[in-house]
């Protein structure tokens, strides 16, 4: 089941990080804009302070000769300032004496006003107050905020010593001037600055997430999208693809470790596939194996029950037979024989030694089933069935190749039997290369036992006929064959513990296998393994 597909781990990353930033910087970003705000109040009170310092002492010595004409004008002139708002000169009982705003001169001002209570707050008024305690911070009448600073004249010597002995001695405070700023500027700065700081916090912030971004994407996303890649190319059996390992780092060495898992992987695979084609060559084997047991099983049962008829009927007929062979024989010899009839004759006398023959087969193949088994060298047995039958005509023409292993084990059996055998395997052989040929014999030994195996190059047998050579009196020896040598042979072979296997090709040759098992050490034996097999058979 493929997994919901979320954000990605560079956007989480992005974003986590961006989150933290900005939770980090924002108490920062604020002091500093308090901190800003505060020394920029700072410096516009400083600012209202030396307006007010400036104007005392430049009005000064005009205020000694009662000039109040040119103060007012100076006064008027300092209002004119950029962020003045107004300036008013109070007297000690509280009466504005001059304003920048002509409405509220020769009015009271309340001693509870913002600009009195500084000082008079307290009940006793305070002779001297700090700079920051005489600012006060208000909105004016037009809603805006502003900054009021007010500064006490003092009562001096050149005061009441002067010429219009206006004032007296004991008097401490003459009057109060009182400066209001706008704090317009001041709120403009705080904003600049706050804009400033927002925008460079933001590209920061994007310049850190985009860094972020990029690393992230190069150092994990693209190996990690690399490894993805790959699993899903192992999970489609692409067993050969390998991821590249580009560091030395976490991700390399989970690089390095898909890597060996793929490979360990492909190993077992190619075992696994190994293993089920050498399953699939082990049960072939067994099955033909399995086939090829069934067959003789089925052939052995046919001949046994067929033995005991076979034995039972020979014997019978071959009494009878013998007596018209016999008379039949003497006829033919006989003087007094009708010259018409001595063909007749001599036709029951040919016939009667077919009929002969047939029962003597028939008798061999009866008798199979018990032979006299003795240690025999199989190699002497072959050369004395090669010199019996080597004279005939049917071998005239045909060239006889033999390829005996050295060293080939004795083997336990019966001599006349097995010899019986390779005379009627020779036999058919020669008779199938009628117009000469090859006969090659072969002998080997390996550890399914001692082989013999009777190559010829004569006409073939047919794929339909090789189920049935084996059987009884199947021939395609219409005058001559008998059709029992091979199926003789057969339960001569099977009695001794052994197998015949033919295989053949049409107008190419057969190749006849007889396997017998090795009598067991003997002295000039060889072990199977120390045999070099023979190559096997073409068909
Ligand atoms: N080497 C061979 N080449 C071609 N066909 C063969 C060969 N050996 C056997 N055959 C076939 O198998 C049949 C059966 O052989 P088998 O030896 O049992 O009987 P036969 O040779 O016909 O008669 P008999 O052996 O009694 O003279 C033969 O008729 C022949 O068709
Ligand atoms: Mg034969």
């Amino acid at each position: 089941m493929t997994p919901r597909r979320g954000l990605s781990l560079i956007t989480k990353l992005t974003l986590a990080t961006c989150a933290l930033l900005v939770a980090a910087m924002a108490p920062f970003g604020y002091l500093n804009i308090r901190t800003v705000q505060k020394l920029l109040y700072e410096e516009t009170v400083a600012a209202a302070e030396r307006i007010n310092e400036t104007i005392v002492k430049t009005t000064h010595s005009f205020m000694l000769l009662d000039d109040r004409e040119t103060v007012y004008r100076m006064i008027k002139d300092a209002g004119r300032q950029e962020d003045v708002e107004h300036i008013r000169l109070i007297t000690k009982g509280g009466v504005i004496a001059f304003s920048t705003d002509p409405t509220e001169v020769d009015t009271y001002v309340d001693k509870t006003a913002a600009a009195c209570d500084m000082c008079h707050g307290g009940g006793q008024p305070l002779k001297q107050a700090s700079t920051m305690d005489r600012s006060r911070r208000f909105t004016d009448a037009g809603g805006r905020e502003v900054l009021g600073f007010t500064q006490a004249i003092y009562n001096q010597e050149s005061c009441w010593s002067a010429p219009c002995h206006f004032h007296a001695p004991d008097q401490h405070i003459l009057g109060v001037l009182d400066t209001v700023v706008s704090l317009d500027r001041m709120h403009d700065q705080t904003r600049q600055y706050t804009q400033r700081l927002a925008t460079l916090t933001a590209a920061m912030l994007l310049a850190i997430a985009a860094s972020l971004t990029l690393l992230v994407e190069r150092l994990v996303h693209r190996p990690i999208k690399e490894i993805l890649g790959h699993t899903r190319r192992v999970g489609d059996l692409d067993l050969a693809s390998r991821v590249p390992v580009r560091s030395a780092d976490e991700i390399g060495v989970l690089a390095t470790s898909f890597n060996e898992m793929t490979e360990r992987l492909q190993t077992a695979k190619e075992q696994l596939e190994e293993w089920t084609r050498t399953l699939e060559t082990r049960v072939d084997e067994r099955t033909r194996e399995l086939k090829q047991m069934q067959r003789q099983l089925i052939r052995s049962e046919k001949l046994a029950s067929l033995g005991e008829i076979v034995a039972g009927i020979a014997h019978e007929l071959n009494n009878p037979l013998t007596g018209i062979l016999v008379l039949s024989s003497l006829l033919a010899d006989s003087d007094q024989l009708d010259p018409t009839r001595r063909e007749d004759v001599e036709t029951i006398v040919r016939e009667s030694q077919r009929c002969a023959r047939i029962v003597g087969g028939l008798l061999d193949f009866a008798k199979a089933s018990s032979p006299q088994k003795v240690k025999i060298d199989l190699h002497a047995i072959m050369d004395s069935s090669l010199a019996l039958i080597g004279g005939q005509s049917i071998f005239h023409d045909v060239d006889i190749v033999k390829r005996y292993a050295d060293g080939l084990p004795r083997v336990l059996a019966d001599p006349n039997q097995i010899e019986q055998v390779f005379i009627n395997i020779l036999i058919n052989a020669g008779q199938a290369m009628a117009g000469g040929g090859t006969l090659s014999i072969e002998t080997e030994f390996g550890p399914e036992g001692v082989a013999v195996r009777i190559r010829d190059t004569g006409c073939g047998i047919p794929e339909d006929h090789l189920p049935k050579i084996f059987d009884p009196f199947f021939s395609t020896k219409e005058s001559h064959g008998t059709g029992l040598g091979l199926s003789v042979s057969y339960g001569i072979i099977e009695n001794h513990g052994g197998s015949i296997e033919v295989s053949s090709r049409v107008a190419s040759g057969t190749v006849f296998t007889i396997r017998l098992p090795a009598a067991g050490e003997g002295p000039g034996q060889r072990r199977p393994e120390q045999t070099l097999p023979n190559p096997a058979p073409v068909w």
